[in-house]
Parts: C-alpha cells; sequence; structure tokens
C-alpha cells in the first residue's frame, strides 16, 4: 500500500517520502481501515519539522486525524461490520492507504456528514469546544475575544459560540475576511491591519470590559488582546502563528506589558489538545466528540470543503497548506 513516511525531522517537503508497505493485519479486537481524507494540520507540520510537544520514534506516517471505511475486522471486534465510515480517535499515521486501530476508538460518522468534515473532526472542534466551555467556562452573553478568527478553529468558536449564546470578538490580519466572518454569525470583527486592536476592544465591550480571550497568533497581536483584558481577564495561548518560519527562539515571543498584568491581575495559560486528552477519559472524550459529530449532522457547525490533493501529491499539500489567505479551506489528502 501506499504510505507517506518521513525518517528525519526537517522541511515536510524536503523531507516526506511516498513509500510501498505491507497492509498491516488487524490484531485482536482491531479493524482495518481504507482510509479515505485526512486534513493537513500545522501540527503535522511541527511534527515533521520536530518542533512539537511530542514527538514520535522514526520513521514514521505523518496524520494526527482523518476518517476512512472498514476494510476487515480482526477477532473479538464486536459492534462493527466491513463498509462503515469511521473515524480513529487520537491516531498517528493517517497518511497511508490503510491503517489499524482499535476497535474501542473508533467513531461512527452519521450519514449526513460528508467524509470531508468527519476527518476533522478530532483537533480543531474539540479544541474549540473544550477552550470555551472547560478551559475559560464563558458564561452566555459574556464577551470572548479570538485572534485568527478565520482558521478553522476560529470558525468554530464562532459557530460554537452561537450556539452557547456568547459574544464574539474577531479579529482577523485581512479586512477581506471581515464580511464573509459577520455572515457567519461573528458579533465584532476587527482587522489588526487597519485597526487599533486595544482601542477597538475598548469601545465594543466600554464599561464591562473584556474578561476571556483566546489567542494563537502570539506577537503584537495576542500582546494587544492580553491588553485588552479587564481585571482578572484569562487568556488561553493555543498556537503561536505570528512565529512559525522563526528558527530564532529570541522572536517566538509573546512580548506583555508587565505593568497591565501585575495591577490588572490578568494572566495568560497555555493550552494544548494532547495534556487535555490524557487528562480525560476515553468515554468522556468520546462523548465530546460525538456531541460535536451530532452538531455537523445537524448543519449547526459547518467546516470548509477544503481542497482535496491525491496522498501521494502529500507535498503539493503541504505547500497549499502553508499558504497565506487560502479561501478552500484546509490541504485534505484523499485517496
Ligand atoms: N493547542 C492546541 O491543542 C491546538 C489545537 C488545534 C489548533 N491549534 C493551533 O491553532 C491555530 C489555528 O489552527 P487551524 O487549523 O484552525 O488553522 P488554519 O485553518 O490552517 O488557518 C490558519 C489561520 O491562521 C491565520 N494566520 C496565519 N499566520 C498568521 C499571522 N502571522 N497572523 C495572523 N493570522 C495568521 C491565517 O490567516 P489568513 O487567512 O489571513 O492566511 C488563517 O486564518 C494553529 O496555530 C494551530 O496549531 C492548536
Amino acid at each position: 500500500m501506499l504510505s507517506i513516511q518521513f525518517e528525519r525531522f526537517g522541511e515536510p517537503t524536503e523531507v516526506l517520502q511516498v513509500v510501498d508497505v505491507p497492509v498491516p493485519e488487524p490484531k485482536t479486537n482491531q479493524v482495518l481501515i481504507r482510509m479515505r481524507v485526512r486534513p493537513v494540520h500545522s501540527s503535522d507540520l511541527h511534527i515533521m519539522r520536530g518542533r512539537y510537544g511530542i514527538l514520535p520514534p522514526l520513521p514514521i506516517s505523518p496524520g494526527i486525524e482523518g476518517m476512512g471505511v472498514i476494510e476487515s475486522l480482526g477477532e473479538g471486534v464486536q459492534g462493527f461490520h466491513v463498509g462503515q465510515r469511521v473515524i480513529p480517535f487520537n491516531s498517528w499515521g493517517c497518511w497511508q492507504e490503510y491503517l489499524v486501530a482499535d476497535a474501542s476508538r473508533l467513531l461512527l460518522v452519521p450519514d449526513t456528514v460528508s467524509d470531508e468534515m468527519a476527518a476533522q473532526l478530532i483537533i480543531n472542534p474539540m479544541t474549540a469546544w473544550v477552550m470555551l466551555t472547560q478551559e475559560l467556562q464563558v458564561e452566555r452573553g459574556e464577551w470572548l475575544v479570538q485572534t485568527a478568527a478565520n482558521s478553522a478553529v476560529g470558525r468554530l468558536v464562532i459557530q460554537l459560540s452561537q450556539i452557547l449564546g456568547l459574544k464574539t470578538i474577531n479579529i482577523v490580519r485581512s479586512r477581506e475576511q471581515v464580511q464573509g466572518l459577520l455572515d457567519m454569525g461573528a458579533d465584532e470583527v476587527i482587522c489588526s491591519a487597519d485597526e487599533n486592536v486595544v482601542e477597538r476592544i475598548a469601545q465594543i465591550t466600554g464599561s464591562t470590559g473584556v474578561g476571556k480571550a483566546m489567542d494563537s497568533v502570539a506577537g503584537q497581536v495576542g500582546a494587544d488582546v492580553l491588553q485588552s483584558l479587564r481585571f482578572g481577564g484569562v487568556m488561553l495561548q493555543y498556537g503561536a502563528l505570528s512565529t512559525h518560519g522563526q528558527t530564532d527562539p529570541g522572536k517566538m515571543i509573546l512580548p506583555v506589558f508587565a505593568p497591565k498584568m501585575i495591577y490588572g491581575v490578568t494572566s495568560v495559560r497555555g493550552w494544548w489538545i494532547y495534556p487535555w486528552l490524557s487528562s480525560v477519559s476515553l468515554e468522556e472524550a468520546r462523548g465530546i466528540a460525538n456531541q460535536l459529530l451530532s452538531l455537523m449532522a445537524q448543519g449547526r457547525i459547518v467546516l470548509g470543503s477544503g481542497q482535496a490533493f491525491a496522498l501521494a501529491d502529500a507535498k503539493q499539500a503541504v505547500r497549499y497548506a502553508q499558504q497565506a489567505q487560502r479561501q478552500g479551506g484546509k490541504a485534505l489528502l484523499v485517496g
């Protein structure tokens, strides 16, 4: 079968290889999945570059999520049959034609959810949901500020906030993105290219101010959001997009205005899905994933249909994934 692999860390377009390996055999309580769709995430690229919080032993096939169809069952598997569409929960190695997964870690895809949406269920929707409802516990009617609002996570935060009754202030870096987010249900959109972020947040939130924020950009925009928090406010740092491509650690920063933090008693806290996944039971994580699948099935959360690339064209997909102002959503490896 076709398998995308890398045997050393480095630039994805340099280290990725297309190799031919035997189709794996499912063992007891495992299933063999014929993979159909896998997104290319920033974290996939960080892993290939050796710059992620956890790194796999090499050589390995990348791909932290995807979906496929059950091809065969190992001994003892109950409750599943060949041909069902499934998502292997929390797996590595999705950038291959076939993947073996434990039956206990499979999620069934409802008929009304497309392959493309199902393939993107875990990393971004769960991140948006857990940050909103567990980490920040944003309350009905409360303001939330977020950066990179046009990202997949950002768009999910807008949609979930509507469902939960939260009010969002969304920061984007280009004016062309503003109307699309307002149409999607964003309450306010600020364009950091031509507006003063701190002043606009203050204008919008008035005397209430904003107590909750999430940032995936860092740099000046992240600092502006932190600066805008009201007394006791909290910002979750879950990405650092402005530092991508930097190799100098001195430039991978979130500049903090210290007096505001001290006298405003504000805080910034990191958030990362992996420790969260290990801190909860499989049952709890599956419960949230199934709830999100059900929102997808009802059409209440929608993800971009993405730009399809053949699995063998993984390098091309990686190049697309790194482009600014992508209009078509995520790069998706299909087939
Ligand atoms: N901590 C976690 O567990 C966790 C989980 C999921 C995601 N994340 C992180 O969340 C972030 C978003 O992921 P995603 O998959 O939703 O992204 P995505 O859909 O690939 O979109 C990336 C977005 O980032 C924007 N962007 C890129 N560089 C930027 C910069 N320098 N300044 C401002 N905006 C910038 C892009 O804006 P344009 O449209 O203008 O190009 C685009 O909207 C990534 O950093 C990812 O690693 C973290």
